[in-house]
């Protein structure tokens, strides 16, 4: 990843949970999606955006996964809840992985692309995980 390129999204230390396995898993994250902006925005070929979409996308099931057997053993309440809302982050980023391979990349990113790069994960992070924090410092 070039520095030369814009940051699409960039860590907080705002969004931190304070669980270090879902901090770095968030960070790791957030890496993913600058890089795969840079794959769009420099209108790399179809096979390495593809690529890029498959890591990330296997790389999204695996913290949800790790996250909600966190969420477990600590007993938090929204659970169910949470885990529905992983289901629909999962789907969208598929969806907008099929909708994007499918118009072929450009240099010319539109403004859904921007708007979803920057939101999907970090709405999540800020409205939903950020939950689990108060809930561990609730229980403290
Ligand atoms: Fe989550
Ligand atoms: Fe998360």
């Amino acid at each position: 990843m070039g520095d030369e390129l814009p940051p699409i999204i960039t860590w907080d230390d705002a969004w931190t949970i304070g669980v270090d396995e879902i901090d770095e898993h968030h960070h790791k994250l957030v890496e993913m999606l600058q890089r795969l902006f840079g794959a769009l925005i420099t209108a790399q070929g179809e096979d390495y955006i593809k690529e890029v979409f498959l890591e990330l996308i296997d790389y999204t099931k695996y913290h949800f996964s790790r996250e909600e057997e966190i969420f477990e053993e600590h007993g938090f309440e929204e659970l169910e809840a949470h885990k529905e809302l992983h289901q629909e982050l999962v789907k969208q980023v598929l969806d907008f992985s099929q909708e994007i391979i499918a118009q072929g990349s450009s240099e010319e990113v539109s403004e859904e692309v921007y708007y979803f790069l920057r939101h999907w994960l970090a709405d999540h992070i800020i409205n939903e995980d950020l939950k689990f924090k108060a809930f561990l410092a609730g229980k403290a």
